[in-house]
């Protein structure tokens, strides 16, 4: 499995894992028992929360540190020098006891990944304030409930997941502060699959439970033992809150993440989902699975006060009422085609509306498709198509250098191709589609033996 920045997982997370080994061969001995046995000059207590930050991965210990703990694991000569040799590359990359640096384990790298569609989807943000304080009195209540967010494509429902996961983080999160777990599926990069639910879901419980990380167990099981216990804690003070954004990105073969989701919320425990209204996503689990009683939301489109909103983010001086209202009727309040047309108009390239009022694009795929479309009438804009059929045939995250370098381009020039597309991009060092939609448009653009689908 490749890490964000498209390593291998580094040797922290490999020491992560071989102490993780030590400890079940070991017979799963508690943090006391192991700092117990590890010479110390400092207090217990102390040895005992810094052993939990490096099993979890937030520290990396010294080369005698791990060997230390290694030996407290009863592990073989051989372990050991791994322990040592690990621990010592792993600081050598990240600095002496850094929290994570440059490679972080467990939840601190599923933050990371979704770094960037955090970025993209809060850099400008606005209405949606009677759904936000919906989903919340919901999952405040102490009958915790599935909480359905339903809208079609482009209309926000990954927009207001970010807002949750931005707002939480910040401690912005209005009554009590929830435990928050979160995902956010994706058709591409793979981040549609069980696995990598899995894998994000158990690490951020995980680090919630303050427990250090398993190996060779089934993730499925882990998942089910380490959501029941996190339910268990959950109280009025600190409710537990899991959150997954897009249930309708299925894979074509393979568990659609729906299927994964718990059965047991319960007191103060509540599972909040979006997803597009058609297929209707209850109908894919069984009569009794709480989902099918959840509580429905829809997101609408936007009126003129989120026009507004939005010319003015996006830098209009004087926000007048008439263009307000003509922006309004050549984007019916569509989230998505608002959001890129007021950058336009505030841009000062009002000549979009006309063309869109000409040529009204039924949906978001459509709207890409003459978005990319633009492009094709410009021949200097050669290697934007370049770069666009590489994003497109990436599927996934790359970073600039690893473009420039698969097109043989310098950084500059690859600069150059990304810049007319840059706002429908997503990330900062690694880049992908803002949009599944996105890449179907110039999928179908492209001559077709030069694209995956
Ligand atoms: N409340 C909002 N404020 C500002 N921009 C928004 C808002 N809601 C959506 N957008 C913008 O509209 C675009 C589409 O939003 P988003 O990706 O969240 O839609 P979605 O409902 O998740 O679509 P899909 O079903 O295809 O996943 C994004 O560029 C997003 O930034
Ligand atoms: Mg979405």
């Amino acid at each position: 499995m490749k890490d964000v920045d498209g390593a291998v997982p580094g040797n922290g997370h490999a020491l992560v894992e071989l102490f993780a080994r030590l400890r079940e061969a070991n017979g799963n001995p508690s943090l006391t028992v192991i700092a117990s046995r590890i010479p110390s000059r400092g207090k217990k207590n102390a040895a005992r929360s810094y052993l939990s930050e490096i099993f979890r991965g937030r520290k990396f210990p010294s080369g005698d540190r791990a060997e230390a703990i290694a030996l407290a694991l009863l592990a073989s000569d051989r372990d050991v020098d791994q322990a040592r040799f690990l621990a010592e590359s792993a600081r050598e990359r990240s600095g002496p006891d850094t929290a994570g640096g440059g490679e972080p384990t467990g939840a601190g790298r599923y933050e990371r990944e979704v770094q960037g569609f955090l970025d993209f989807y809060t850099a400008v943000f606005v209405g949606r304030d009677r759904e936000l304080t919906e989903i919340l009195a919901a999952t405040a209540h102490s009958d915790g409930r599935y909480v359905i967010v339903e809208a079609p494509a482009g209309y926000g429902k990954s927009a207001l997941a970010a807002q949750l996961i931005v707002r939480h983080r910040a401690r912005g999160w209005p009554g009590r502060q929830p435990n928050l777990i979160y995902y956010l599926v994706r058709q591409d990069g793979e981040r549609n699959t069980a696995e990598a639910f899995y894998s994000a879901v158990n690490s951020q419980l995980q680090d919630l439970l303050r427990e250090a990380m398993t190996v060779n167990q089934d993730a499925r099981q882990r998942f089910r033992e380490l959501w029941s216990r996190a339910a268990a804690e959950a109280r009025s003070g600190r409710p537990l809150i899991l959150l997954v954004d897009g249930l309708d990105e299925v894979a074509p073969s393979g568990t659609a993440i729906v299927d994964l989701l718990p059965t047991d919320t319960g007191r103060h425990v509540s599972v909040i989902v979006t997803s597009r209204p058609s297929p209707d996503v209850t109908s894919r689990v069984p009569l009794d699975h709480p989902l099918r009683r959840g509580i429905r939301l829809s997101l609408g489109d936007f009126d003129e006060p989120e026009i507004a909103m939005l010319l003015r983010h996006f830098g209009s001086q004087h926000v007048s009422e008439r263009e307000v209202r003509r922006i309004l009727k050549v984007t019916r309040g569509q989230p998505l085609f608002a959001r890129f047309v007021t950058e336009d108009v505030a841009a000062g390239n009002a000549y979009v509306l006309a063309a869109m009022a000409d040529h009204p694009p039924a949906g978001v795929s459509e709207y890409f498709s003459w978005q990319i479309s633009q492009l094709t009438s410009a021949a200097d804009r050669t290697i934007t198509w370049d770069a666009l059929a590489l994003l497109v045939a990436t599927r996934g995250p790359i970073s600039r250098p690893d473009l420039a370098g698969a097109l043989g381009w310098s950084a500059d020039r690859a600069a150059r191709a990304l810049r007319p597309i840059e706002r429908f991009l997503i990330g900062r060092n690694q880049v992908e589609l803002m949009h599944r939609e996105m890449r179907r448009a110039i999928a179908s653009h492209l001559p077709a033996d030069s694209c995956p689908e």
